[in-house]
């Protein structure tokens, strides 16, 4: 499970998490994957199929839904980090987007951002120039900053989370469902984003989507989850070009929509065959 880096010391490393929700449901069941420094990795898959609970189990944010890692390891940086709390993992870097954009409703945008600081024990100069940065990047947030968030639209409350991540620093987002809702168009200009961070900023990125084909455009690397275990990784590209994800994620199959691993063993005993 080591070819997103050759041979590279990877950023984020996942290695066979086991998760368990109210002690009895099996959920994840030994998921691997990396996530090389500088890149945006993408962790692709249906409706359940384990994207948000893999990347909260990297985010120590399980806990609060009474799941938990039974067994595998998680490092960041070089160091295990499974034991952290998210305001310790905050402060070492790593910031998680919540699926379903989870704005104050009722503070206003700038006041939104604001809360993203709190680990940080910074001056006012300081706050003024990350919120700056935040503005910088998402201009349309400059233009509502003092709007009462649950009045802005999907696209900006979308935004407003990314760019509360943005003000504790990180060095890594875990960006979860960032397309959810949201129209084409906004999508794009939020992926246009995260690639801007990710190559102005450097920020590496795990980016969980359904939304496969806009993802594998913006990601270098790619992980197929089905029903908590990798089916399948790659090159984004490569991926994206890849008859097997084609027939599975845009429905090209003439039999309905069937499980990924259906439609991969179906080729693999074709191309025996032929
Ligand atoms: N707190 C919980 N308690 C019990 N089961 C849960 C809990 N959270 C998630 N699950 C189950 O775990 C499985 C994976 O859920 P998860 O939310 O990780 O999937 P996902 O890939 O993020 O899906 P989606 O694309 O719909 O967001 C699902 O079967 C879900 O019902
Ligand atoms: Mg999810």
């Amino acid at each position: 499970m080591q070819t997103a880096l050759a041979g590279a010391t990877p950023y984020l490393s996942v290695n066979n998490v086991e998760v368990i929700y109210d002690h009895v449901i099996l959920v994840l069941k030994g998921v691997s994957l990396d996530v090389p420094e500088g890149k945006i990795v993408a962790l692709l898959g249906a409706n359940g199929a384990g994207k948000s609970t893999t990347l909260k189990s990297i985010s120590t944010l399980l806990k609060g839904e009474r799941g938990e890692v039974t067994k595998g390891s998680i490092s960041f940086r070089g160091e295990r980090v499974d034991q952290l709390t998210p305001n310790e993992l905050v402060k070492k870097g790593m910031v998680q987007v919540m699926e379903g954009r989870h704005c104050f409703g009722h503070l206003t945008v700038e006041e939104n951002l604001l809360t993203g600081a709190y680990t940080r024990n910074i001056s006012r100069g300081d706050l003024k120039e990350s919120l700056e940065r935040v503005y910088h990047y998402f201009p349309r947030l400059k233009t509502r900053r003092t709007s009462q968030s649950g009045y802005t639209s999907g696209g900006e409350q979308q935004m407003t989370a990314i760019g509360r991540a943005l003000m504790a620093k990180p060095t890594m987002i875990l960006l979860d469902e960032p397309s959810m809702g949201l129209a084409p168009q906004i999508v794009e200009e939020i992926f246009e984003i995260v690639r801007d961070l990710n190559q102005r900023e450097k920020v590496s990125f795990l980016l969980a989507e359904q939304n496969t084909m806009v993802a594998l455009r913006y990601a270098d690397f790619g992980y197929i989850l089905e029903n908590g275990r990798v089916v399948m990784e790659g090159d984004a590209k490569e991926l994206a070009a890849n008859e097997d994800v084609k027939e599975f994620y845009l429905g090209l199959s003439s039999g309905g929509r069937k499980s990924f691993r259906d439609v991969k063993h179906y080729r693999r005993r074709k191309r025996w065959l032929a």
